[in-house]
């Protein structure tokens, strides 16, 4: 069958062998220890969970969930990133629910790239920002990030004809995988590299919540103040929990949000009221989980760091998200690696080639379960070598 070109594009999905992988450890009969998803083990907040339910109790609650109907969420987005940036957004103009942030920045470079404009992504970088930028048949220039440059880009290394064709930058701290924040002044730097290269800018920030050691890392609206060129996108998949529940939002520049609302029109219908309803409970309800889900991932942090010292790896701590970025003793190769370590002891580490070519030398393991069952797993890592 004659299949569309724009597919070659997308990148070859190690995952896709991971999951192979993890499958033929399970079919051997090896527990699995999956560290390898950023998805919580942690429980959803119970009054997200209460609103939800009474939702389910409402027949009128099952309909489509049309743009006007949204606007009680849109109206608690604008509130919880007033009360927690002192930024203020127009919820008509200015915010647009999503199906996971996922959706969101994988639709954006169709709003915005014309076919053969580039894109300047992170290498390591997450891989739906390129997938969106090869379905939309823009071309990804990757940005590297280096251990010795504190994991963010440098400006000066991308060659002119490539930013003459530039149109969209996607930035994400904390970032995954690499775990690195951007430090004082970051935002202000990329907002002027955009501005004088005539970019937009969009800033993917689903670990806002997960600053271990530090303060809340700032909006990019607050840097932005006029809204001239930047879109952010949020998720309520880590702060709350909810990843299963696939919701999101974008906020920024409102001819931006506009376009991408255009997009979305084409392709869905939002998602299910009452998981709307359960992500309104989110924003505008306690937010005391938030200081428990940090000391909970610093406790988790902590231990694997201390037991990969024991088998001899040395790992920096991270000082925000849910991850490990561990550079690879040997210098193998990374999918190799977590392909022969889950089929050998059941647990699944991400290939740090999956995140980008600059990704590779390393693997990202996910805090996504309690430090003794980490402990035991980066055992069985020691043992494995
Ligand atoms: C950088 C980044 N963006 C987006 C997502 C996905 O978020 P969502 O579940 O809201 O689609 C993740 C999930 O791991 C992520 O790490």
């Amino acid at each position: 069958m004659r299949l569309a070109t724009r597919l070659q594009g997308l990148q070859a999905n190690v995952f896709a062998d991971m999951d192979r992988a993890k499958q033929a450890a399970v079919a051997a009969g090896l527990p699995l220890c999956d560290l390898s998803l950023g998805s919580s083990d942690l429980p959803v907040p119970p009054h997200v969970v209460a609103a939800i339910q009474e939702s389910l109790q409402n027949s009128r609650s099952f309909g489509y969930t049309l743009f006007g109907a949204t606007a009680d969420f849109r109206r608690a987005i604008a509130q919880w990133l007033q009360t927690k940036f002192a930024v203020t957004v127009d919820p008509e103009t200015e915010v647009l629910p999503l199906i996971g942030s996922q959706e969101g920045t994988g639709h954006l470079p169709l709003a915005v790239l014309e076919p053969g404009e580039v894109a300047l992504l992170q290498n390591p970088g997450y891989p739906s920002h390129y997938g969106g930028v090869a379905l939309a048949g823009g071309v990804p220039h990757g940005l590297e990030l280096r251990p010795e440059h504190g994991f963010l880009p440098q400006w000066d290394s991308i060659p002119k004809d490539v930013l003459a064709r530039a149109r969209l930058l996607v930035l994400s701290y904390p970032h995954n995988p690499t775990a690195a924040i951007a430090p004082p002044g970051f935002w202000e730097e990329a907002v002027a590299f955009c501005r004088r290269y005539d970019l937009i800018l969009a800033h993917d920030f689903p670990y806002v919540d997960f600053v271990l050691d530090g303060e809340l890392p700032p909006s990019v609206l607050s840097v932005d103040r006029d809204r001239e060129r930047s879109v952010e996108f949020f998720s309520l998949s880590k702060s709350y929990h909810m990843g299963g529940l696939r919701v999101g939002f974008a906020v920024g520049n409102r001819e931006l949000i506009a376009a991408l609302r255009q997009v979305k029109a084409a392709v869905d219908f939002n998602q299910y009221r009452g998981i709307l309803q359960g992500a309104i409970a989110a924003l505008t309800g306690p937010q005391d989980h938030l200081q428990q889900t940090r000391q909970i991932l610093r406790e988790r942090r902590d231990a694997a760091v201390a037991a990969f010292r024991a088998i001899g790896w040395e790992v920096p701590v991270p000082a925000a998200t849910m991850y490990l970025w561990v550079p690879l003793p040997g210098g193998q190769p990374s999918l190799g690696f977590c392909q022969d370590l889950v089929k050998t002891t059941g647990v699944a580490l991400s290939p740090g080639s999956g995140f980008g070519s600059a990704g590779e030398g390393y693997v990202r393991l996910a805090l996504v379960q309690p430090p003794a069952v980490l402990q035991a797993a980066i055992a069985a890592i020691g043992k494995f070598r």
